[in-house]
């Protein structure tokens, strides 16, 4: 079909990632160094009209059909709710969710609703102020907890929380926080971290894996797999104390889900990025300002498609972590 992204391996990309900025307003250690990163200049950004202009390309002629806005903090981006709006506008209409660090909702949360966006995912790793400190290097937590609440009285549900538990960091923090998002509604998933830090300090052995966070759940709540299927996703997720809630966990590492991939990705500068991990990017912003058609860009996208590798390769020997930082590529 004409109409769709496909690997040489079968998989059909329907899911696009759109990083719409690497800046962020928190500093998380394994995100990004204290000093920040040096940012890339407005010019290299992708410009709303532009970002819309793709987006559309991918939902008409490609068959994308989710879309999730990333970043850096994507609510950064003072355009936002324009090419939100401007994607709620297509036909078929895309569903729409983005993966934000939270401190703008409260602000934010009912415009982006209005706009069209379907549902939000905030990123939490710890319920105690001086570990947020510690991982963020900013003293925001009510903050962020005031967004999850936001999010959900704006009806940006369900709210999907993530959190990535370090160790001798916040490894104590799975029950704790699951009670926290039990109580209030949101779906939490833990989240293997992946070697995707710039200090380069990612450490196989040391990472808290999705059997340990299972055992330390399993000890304080009841689990029962999930009944829903799981299709592309990344979480596998269980039914606590027979339906107080759910919980997921993300296990990119020790049990990687590259096989059932459905992801496409573009980087704020315009690169289309077929994994988290991919060796290579095909750029798209040069043709888009050297006035490619639509047709031509479609099959720039469909090649970069056909070039998606099996696999992240963590465990390969010559495995190389990305040059780009989680930031620029779209977490
Ligand atoms: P939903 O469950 O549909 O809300 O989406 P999601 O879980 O994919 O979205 P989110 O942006 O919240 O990402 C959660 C985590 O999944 C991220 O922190 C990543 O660690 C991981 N992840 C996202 N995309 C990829 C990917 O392409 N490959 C791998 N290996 N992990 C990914
Ligand atoms: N490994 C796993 N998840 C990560 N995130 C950021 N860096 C990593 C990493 N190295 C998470 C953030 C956010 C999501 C988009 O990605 O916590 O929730
Ligand atoms: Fe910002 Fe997300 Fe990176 Fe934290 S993990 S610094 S919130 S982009």
């Amino acid at each position: 079909d004409e109409n769709t992204l496909v690997d040489r391996f079968g998989r059909t990309a329907t899911d696009l990632r759109v990083s719409v900025t690497d800046r962020c307003n928190l500093r998380c250690s394994y995100c990004m160094p204290a000093e920040g990163l040096d940012w890339l200049p407005g010019s290299e950004l992708l410009s709303g009209a532009e970002l819309t202009r793709l987006i559309g390309i991918a939902v008409r002629d490609l068959g994308i059909t989710e879309i999730r806005f990333t970043g850096g903090e994507p609510l950064l981006r003072k355009d936002i709710l324009d090419v939100i709006g401007a994607a709620a506008e297509l036909s078929p209409r895309p569903r729409m969710s983005l993966t934000t660090n939270g401190l703008r909702l409260p602000e934010l949360a009912g415009k982006l609703a209005e706009a069209g966006l379907d549902r939000v995912n905030v990123s939490l790793d710890t319920l105690r102020a001086d570990r947020f400190f510690t991982i963020t290097r900013r003293d925001r937590l009510d903050k962020v907890l005031d967004g999850m609440a936001a999010a959900t009285g704006a009806g940006l549900t369900p709210v999907k929380v993530n959190a990535v538990l370090m160790r001798g960091v916040n490894e104590d923090e799975a029950v704790p926080l699951l009670e926290y998002c039990l109580d209030k509604g949101y779906e939490l998933r833990f989240i293997e971290q992946m070697p995707l830090d710039p200090q380069h300090a990612w450490d196989r052995d040391r990472m808290v894996t999705a059997t340990e966070i299972l055992d330390m759940l399993g000890a304080a709540f009841e689990l029962a797999p999930h009944p829903a299927p799981r299709g592309g996703a990344p979480a596998e997720r269980w039914v606590v104390d027979g339906g107080r809630g759910s919980v997921g966990v993300i296990a990119s590492v020790t049990q990687p889900f590259c096989a059932a991939c459905d992801r496409t990705r573009l980087t704020a500068d315009g690169q289309i990025r077929s994994c988290l991990f991919a060796r290579t990017e095909t750029d798209l912003r040069g043709p888009l300002r050297e006035g490619a058609s639509d047709e031509e860009i479609a099959a720039l996208w469909r090649s970069a498609m056909w070039g998606k590798a099996a696999g992240h390769g963590i465990d390969e020997a010559g495995f190389a972590q990305p040059d780009r930082p989680m930031s620029a590529i779209g977490g």
